[in-house]
């Protein structure tokens, strides 16, 4: 769908009624990062699964890329808003896995959760 569609959904009041943010981020010197992790495929995968799922588009859900959301020894992270869940993940199951429980149904992945006290 194009910018200019009308979309078959009405937005949310948000526009968009989830958003993930996946961050891609590379440090210097070595420092933990996101980008130490296959965090490209991941969002690929996501951005792929969201929309097979006929889940893309306004009032339904939005995959951006992020910089460094300043959880970097957590990474790789993404996080899911307007709830403010924070995901670690390792391989393309956990990203389906956070797609259909969570962005498709609402329901937190808690296996895939970042520890509260684990940040930068
Ligand atoms: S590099 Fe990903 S949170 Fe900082």
């Amino acid at each position: 769908m194009s910018h200019t569609d009308t979309p078959s959904t009405p937005p949310a009041p948000g526009y968009f009624s989830r958003h993930i943010f996946f961050c891609l981020n590379e440090r210097p010197n070595g420092q933990p990062c996101c980008a130490q992790h296959a965090v490209q495929a991941a969002f690929e995968r996501c951005k792929v699964q969201v929309k097979a799922l006929g889940l893309s588009g306004p009032g339904q859900v939005r995959v951006n890329k992020a910089g460094c959301l300043d959880r970097c020894a957590a990474g790789p992270v993404a996080v899911v808003y307007p709830e403010g869940t924070w995901y670690t993940y390792v391989d393309e199951s956990d990203i389906d896995e956070i797609v259909t429980s969570h962005l498709q149904n609402g329901k937190v992945v808690e296996r895939l959760l970042v520890p509260p006290d684990v940040g930068h």
